[in-house]
């Protein structure tokens, strides 16, 4: 592997990291989860997975050999984990960066999925693949409608089975697949994110090593017209759901996507009204 991802501090300028996301198609960010907010997820996450098999079935079988059998997930974090659904969903970090990325292209954007990815000792190199294709109807090319991450929850190394990431492969035609050369490892420091575009090819790598789970937590971003790959509403139901944050409510998909100010219409309501106004007069 010896292909370049940039790298950036989670306080350089959106721009810069923005600018690298559209060269390269993903950019290695370091200390985006501080020290003691990952230390409080982490605990959290420990009695969880230990709950969790590895050896699961999932919604077909094509999808069980897209995870592997020696993976760990846990799904609809909001519900799962107040540090997540306090601290982490609605990071400014994330926020700035769906607002240049996304912003553009909705009225608001959402949560599409937040997954637990607790990758464990021989775990085999996953398929290539780029998140968008689980869109398959969106014609091409279409404006940015995903913004994804992997975020480091243990020190992510190459022995460990970090992140692979073909960066340029957001621009290539998609009959094109890439050399053994055009791969390059997203290795980083717990707490930090190789965030990517959902047209970028990557993959969860091979652990190999013996006694050492990779953990690490997708987290991507849509624009709000669209279907979400999590069903946010039901992994976060309105009785947790009004628990947390405002606006980690709005990412979760309760916010109406209000597209009239240019010309287009409201998605997501109930009873025609936002369902934001319905949860806070207690009414959802
Ligand atoms: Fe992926």
């Amino acid at each position: 592997m010896s292909a370049h991802i940039p790298r950036s501090p989670a306080g350089a300028p959106t721009e810069q990291i923005v600018d690298g996301l559209h060269e390269y198609g993903a950019v290695i960010v370091e200390g985006v989860i501080s020290p003691d907010v990952l230390a409080r997820f982490n605990a959290e996450l420990d009695p969880l997975l230990e709950k969790v098999s590895p050896d699961r079935q999932y919604l077909n079988p094509m999808i069980d050999q897209f995870y592997g059998n020696r993976v760990r997930q846990i799904t609809g974090m909001a519900a799962q984990s107040r540090v997540f659904g306090e601290e982490i969903l609605c990071h400014p970090f994330y926020a700035s960066l769906c607002d240049a990325v996304l912003g553009p292209n909705c009225s608001s954007y959402q949560l599409n999925v937040a997954q637990v990815m607790d990758r464990g000792p021989g775990a085999a190199h996953q398929m290539l693949h780029r998140d968008e294709a689980v869109w398959v109807h969106l014609p091409r090319p279409h404006p940015e409608v995903e913004l994804a991450s992997v975020i480091a929850l243990v020190d992510f190394t190459s022995e460990i089975g970090a992140t692979v990431v073909v960066p340029g492969s957001h621009r290539w035609d998609r009959d094109r697949g890439p050399k053994r050369e055009e791969f390059a490892c997203a290795e980083m420091p717990a707490g930090s994110a190789v965030v990517y575009l959902g047209s970028t090819i990557h993959a969860g790598g091979r652990n190999s090593t013996r006694d050492r789970w990779r953990r690490g937590m997708h987290m991507s971003f849509v624009v709000g017209w669209l279907r979400t790959e999590d069903n946010n509403y039901l992994s976060t139901p309105p009785p947790v759901a009004r628990t947390l944050p405002r606006r980690s409510q709005e990412l979760l998909g309760y916010a109406a996507h209000d597209a009239m100010a240019v010309g287009g219409g409201y998605l997501g309501t109930v009873d025609l009204l936002d369902p934001m106004e319905l949860l806070a007069q207690g009414k959802l």
